[in-house]
């Protein structure tokens, strides 16, 4: 019997106590008043099969799941979704009343969200999209961009192999550049976006040459600690829009939060404050 139950979530991950998920949406709970519960869970990867097997019947609704558990979460779940299963990973479960586990991946839906909102001008089919980057994250980004109707993606990585991988997944309209020719494909895109971990604090500096940017170009980072990274800092003085990540973190969780519990969440300031 699951009727009358107080609704839970969480963030299952491993570590979990630098996620902004809780805050976030205690946040929203408390906002519209919803008799929920929200929890980061330190699961470890051998027990993570177990554990999520057992949400459902302890009365949770879904969870976000993140590292290490983003990948092999889709060999646990009972489907995946076909866009979750392009992007390779899964940050969002659903749980149907039957107990079965649905895998989704709303990281792409955030970053487009967030950079619609936070450049409202930019026009996905004026020109190529330039990506730094080729993990998860990057994925995620590439399959938002080709779906928003970008009509090509220069995408460079320190590995180019990874690269390649990336784009055997996505198809003719991801080209490669080798890492050290990065700087070459910045001046004739509308798009700049950096999906690695470069610029973020406590890690090593982006090293790409710059000097191409102009007023004509949106650059967005992922990183969002510091809000205010190298990158965007050297795009704002030359005057590009520039987009910071902490929104993309913000909208991911929208499509969870109203799935499970059925109120849609608003990306405000005040959102923006609870995970600062
Ligand atoms: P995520 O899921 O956040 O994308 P990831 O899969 O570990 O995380 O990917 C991290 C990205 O940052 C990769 O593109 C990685 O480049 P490699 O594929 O060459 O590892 C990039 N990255 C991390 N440290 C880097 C460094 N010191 N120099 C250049 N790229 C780096």
């Amino acid at each position: 019997m699951t009727e009358n139950r107080i609704p839970l979530a969480g963030v299952i991950g491993c570590p979990i106590a630098h996620s902004k998920s809780p805050q976030l949406h205690r946040h929203w709970l408390k906002t519209y008043g919803v008799d929920g519960h929200y929890m980061p869970m330190h699961v470890e990867p051998e027990d993570l099969e177990s554990v999520v097997r057992m949400m459902p019947r302890m009365g949770f609704v879904g969870a976000n799941v993140t590292i290490p558990h983003k990948q092999s979460i889709m060999e646990i779940a009972d489907k995946v979704t076909d866009r979750a299963k392009l992007m390779g990973a899964a940050n969002t479960l659903i749980f149907h009343e039957d107990g079965a586990i649905v895998a989704d991946n709303t990281d792409g839906y955030g970053f487009i969200t967030n950079l619609h909102e936070g450049a409202p001008d930019w026009d996905a089919k004026s020109g190529p999209a330039t990506v730094f980057g080729a993990g998860g994250a990057s994925r995620a980004v590439i399959a938002s961009l080709i779906e928003a109707g970008v009509p090509e993606i220069r995408l460079t990585n320190r590995t180019r192999s990874r690269a390649k991988e990336v784009a055997l997944t996505f198809g003719s309209k991801v080209t490669v550049v080798d890492w050290v020719q990065a700087g070459n494909v910045i001046e004739d895109a509308s798009l700049v976006v950096n999906t690695t971990s470069l610029g973020m604090t406590g890690q090593r500096r982006l090293r790409v040459p710059l000097d191409g940017l102009h007023s004509g170009i949106v650059v967005t980072d992922l990183v969002y600690n510091p809000l205010k990274t190298e990158l965007l800092q050297a795009a704002e003085e030359a005057g590009c829009t520039v987009v910071d990540g902490l929104g993309m973190l913000l909208h991911q969780a929208v499509p969870g939060f109203e799935r499970w519990f059925g109120q849609r969440p608003e990306v405000n300031s005040a959102a923006r404050d609870a995970i600062l």
